[in-house]
């Protein structure tokens, strides 16, 4: 972190640009991590392969995406199409197998489609955090990891803002989608839909609506979108201009009672009524539970566009996480203010 410091101070930045830009430094994963998750993966691949040579375990999620915070969980898929009926045998099977080689955790078969969380490490072999979630054939989710992940490629900026932006839900405890508050998944959509729609020029180009793109479906769905290719950026704002503007934008400018989040609408509009997202619907979820989808804060998957990411907040969820926009952009215009004046004094 002090050599970013340093660095940034060298080629003149101001100081909450610095500030920002170490702190990114301090909170991401560092390379050493990423490597480390990678040699786990590829443990428990050789063990899905020993059960079921055609099955595959794959990571998504942060450590795929690029925009995983230091000790990261892995959320991984195991991928063996049309399993059907022994699903089951072959979820317990590969949990045996991951408790013989000496990971501690849980499988819960109550759900219709299995999960295995891998929690501890016995044997202790890991340097960094080890915890391990682990799905079964979520191709979705792999497809919107991408997405993702391509967006963070095509400007620095965008990954830093969605790292720091989820840092600071972490630290600000607004990140419990348990507790009525938003997911990380929810925080980065919502960073992605002001760099493609609010700010202009715009930072990112909308990956989901160009003719370049080529139509995919899975699972009902289209995840086609433009893979490789980095558009020139017009928007030269720096870093606290950018997280000042999201933050502002989400404490005063949307509009939370009718509108919705959505990255893949050509021009980002698109209403509640319109999806008749209106009033909160229960359904069934794969462990038989009671689901309360709720549309209070609206965040339209960019695939699965039936599904509101940000159905897990609740009122009181959604009033906590404006106040914490409010704060955030108080406190970043005082400091670019004050640090502007202070370099004014300086100088003079
Ligand atoms: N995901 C999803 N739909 C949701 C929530 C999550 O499809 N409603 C998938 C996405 O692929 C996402 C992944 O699950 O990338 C992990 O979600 P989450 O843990 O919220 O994001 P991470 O970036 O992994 O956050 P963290 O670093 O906090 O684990
Ligand atoms: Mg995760």
């Amino acid at each position: 972190a002090a050599a970013a410091a340093a660095a940034a101070a060298e080629r003149e930045l101001d100081p909450v640009t610095c500030f920002l830009l170490s702190t990114y430094d301090d909170v991401r994963v560092s390379d050493d991590e990423l490597r480390e998750k990678d040699a786990i993966m590829n443990l428990l691949k050789h063990v899905v392969h020993s059960v079921r040579p055609e099955a595959d375990i794959v990571a998504f999620g942060s450590i795929q995406s690029g925009l995983a915070l230091k000790n990261s969980d892995i959320d991984a898929c195991i991928l063996l199409p049309d399993i059907g009926e022994e699903m089951e045998e072959f979820a317990s099977e590969c949990f045996e197998r991951f408790t013989a080689l000496g990971f501690e955790g849980k499988y819960l078969r109550k759900a219709r489609i299995p999960i295995i969380k891998l929690l501890s490490d016995t044997k202790n072999r890991y340097y960094y955090g080890f915890q391990c979630d682990i799905g079964f054939n979520n191709q979705l989710a792999i497809y919107n990891t991408s997405l993702l992940h391509q967006y963070s490629l095509i400007d620095p900026r965008c990954k830093q803002l969605a790292i720091l932006v989820k840092y600071w839900a972490k630290q600000k405890r607004i990140n419990s989608p348990y507790y009525g508050t938003l997911s990380s998944y929810g925080y980065v959509l919502m960073v992605l839909f002001y760099l493609i729609h609010v700010v202009r020029p715009a930072v990112l180009p909308n990956l989901q609506d160009s003719p370049h793109k080529q139509d995919l479906y899975v699972e009902g769905f289209n995840v086609g979108f433009v893979r490789g290719t980095t558009v020139a950026r017009r928007n030269t704002e720096s870093l606290p201009q950018l997280l000042a503007g999201f933050y502002g934008f989400f404490a005063h400018e949307f509009n939370y009672r009718e509108s919705v989040i959505s990255i893949r609408q050509p021009g980002g509009l698109l209403k509640k009524v319109d999806k008749d997202w209106t009033l909160a619907k229960e359904h069934t979820g794969s462990a038989d539970q009671v689901i309360k989808d709720r549309y209070v804060l609206a965040i339209e998957d960019p695939f699965e566009i039936t599904h509101n990411v940000g159905r897990t907040v609740s009122k009181a969820g959604l009033f906590e996480i404006r106040g914490e926009f409010m704060q955030a952009t108080r406190l970043l215009n005082a400091a670019t203010l004050h640090s502007t004046s202070a370099i004014r004094k300086l100088r003079a």
